[in-house]
């Protein structure tokens, strides 16, 4: 294994959990930059062409982990596994953003969840290639059928 360490932090306008939009039909749709640290800036050439970026990063504020939990979508329990609940065994989450527009090392975004100063791991060019008729949405699909029932 490696000891990961942050390649940058996360501004945005959340400073605690309950001001970031949670729940069936949660829109995410804030602002935010991504300050990638001036030592890998340079990892940043060519970014700008995508549309769309993977952020990895540390759930810093989450306490320990649930393996079983009731997530703020549904009322029942699912695995943490089947969720994307920041109480995992390894805290570390994945969003993907909209890329505005980059300013050197620092990259303007829309879809933030994270809180403010969030440590950011990596970052990837989001390439979806799975067909949206593949795709299942297990006991989330359940729950928004309930939700509009
Ligand atoms: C449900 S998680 C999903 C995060 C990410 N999109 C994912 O799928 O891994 C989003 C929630 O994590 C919490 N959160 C955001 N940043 C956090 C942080 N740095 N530490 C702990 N919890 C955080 C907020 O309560 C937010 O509503």
């Amino acid at each position: 294994m490696f000891s990961p360490e942050p390649i940058g932090h996360i501004r945005s306008p959340y400073q605690n959990t309950q001001q970031v939009p949670k729940g069936l039909g949660a829109q995410h749709e804030a602002e935010g930059i991504l300050d990638v640290l001036p030592q890998y800036e340079v990892g940043l050439t060519d970014i700008e062409g995508f549309s769309h970026l993977i952020v990895i990063w540390v759930f810093d504020r989450a306490g320990g982990f649930e393996l079983l939990g009731t997530p703020p979508s549904d009322n029942r329990p699912h695995g943490v596994f089947a969720t994307r609940s920041p109480r995992r065994p390894n805290p570390i989450g994945l969003t993907v953003v909209e890329l505005i527009r980059r300013e050197g090392s620092r990259l303007h975004v829309r879809g933030v969840d994270m809180l403010d100063g969030t440590p950011i791991l990596d970052l990837k060019p989001y390439l979806s290639n799975i067909p949206a008729e593949k795709l299942r949405r297990g006991w989330l699909a359940e729950a928004e059928q309930r939700h509009k029932a």
